[in-house]
């Protein structure tokens, strides 16, 4: 078996590259893919901080400074995926050599059908190691002139380590249009998706678990859901709770849906799209 591997990567920190990364391999378990997350923020790893994950028998760092073998360190996450954690102390980070995600990467490409990795922000190795080895990066970043800024270089660099870009994810998208039409202009990459502001997210977080497990029916995991989906050339069930498709709908329609109308109309998209069966 060859999986896949994603890399999730922005330019500026804070926009929601783990919980881009957590949600899209929740979804992508659903979705029936043996989906392993790795945690490769090196310096301040995060993953272990917003999902519960069962300890294993090695850390990431343990794998990266060559004491362990790769699937040692993998574990169980809540939704029905593994993940890939790192060790949270300072000196875990000296003797990890972020260059060895190379050999990582190719151990969990022969075991799982999805790898994602989330990356940290900025350019350090760590960061640049993934954006060269992933089939696809994907860029995360709010609709701020700042993060869009700082997603343009993430984007130049990947293409200079021979990354292939996937496209653009937005996140944290509030009120209008405009914010979403002025994004793609600057980034020259596809939109892939858009995830709106969702309080649920934190609480998500403090529960341990991926948003669409901890509240699927919410407007941010029904983006998810969409985009996850979409990334596998799939269309997402209609219908997700008791896992029967009563219909499907385009990840574009959605999207066209949600850009066009004001929040309270957000909202209710699942619901006018289930004829509120589901809420
Ligand atoms: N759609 C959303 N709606 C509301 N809050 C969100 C959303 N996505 C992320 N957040 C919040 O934004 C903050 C940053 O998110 P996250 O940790 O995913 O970003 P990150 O890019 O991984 O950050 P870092 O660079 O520090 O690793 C978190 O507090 C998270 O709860
Ligand atoms: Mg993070």
């Amino acid at each position: 078996m060859t999986g896949r591997v994603f890399a999730v990567a922005s330019g500026k920190g804070g926009v929601g590259k783990t919980t881009t990364a957590v949600n899209l391999a929740a979804v992508m378990a659903e979705a029936d893919r043996s989906v392993v997350l790795v945690d490769y923020d090196l310096g301040m790893s995060n993953v272990g901080a917003v999902l519960d994950v069962e300890p294993a028998e090695a850390t990431l760092h343990d794998v990266l400074a060559g004491e362990a073998d790769a699937l040692d360190a993998v574990a169980e996450a809540r939704g029905e995926f593994d993940a890939m954690v790192g060790g949270t102390h300072i000196e875990d980070f000296g003797r990890a050599d972020p260059s060895k995600l190379r050999e990582v990467a190719e151990d969990l490409r022969a075991e799982y059908d999805v790898t994602i990795v989330d990356t940290g922000g900025g350019l350090s190795h760590d960061t640049t190691v993934p954006l060269g080895l992933a089939d696809d990066v994907l860029l995360v970043s709010t609709p701020q002139v700042a993060a869009l800024e700082n997603t343009a270089k993430t984007l130049d660099l990947a293409e200079r380590v021979g990354g292939d870009v996937t496209g653009l994810i937005l996140t944290r998208v509030g009120g209008s249009a405009v914010d979403v039409e002025a994004a793609v202009e600057r980034i020259d990459a596809p939109l892939l998706g858009t995830i709106p502001e969702d309080g649920a997210v934190a609480d998500s977080e403090e529960a341990g678990e991926p948003l669409v497990v901890y509240a699927p029916e919410n407007p941010a995991a029904q983006s998810y859901r969409e985009l996850g989906y979409e990334l596998l050339g799939e269309s997402p069930p209609v219908s997700f709770r008791d896992g029967e498709a009563e219909g499907e709908v385009s990840a574009g329609a959605a999207f066209a849906e949600v850009a066009d109308e004001d929040e309270p109309e957000r909202q209710s998209l699942l619901s006018r799209l289930t004829g509120g069966r589901l809420g």
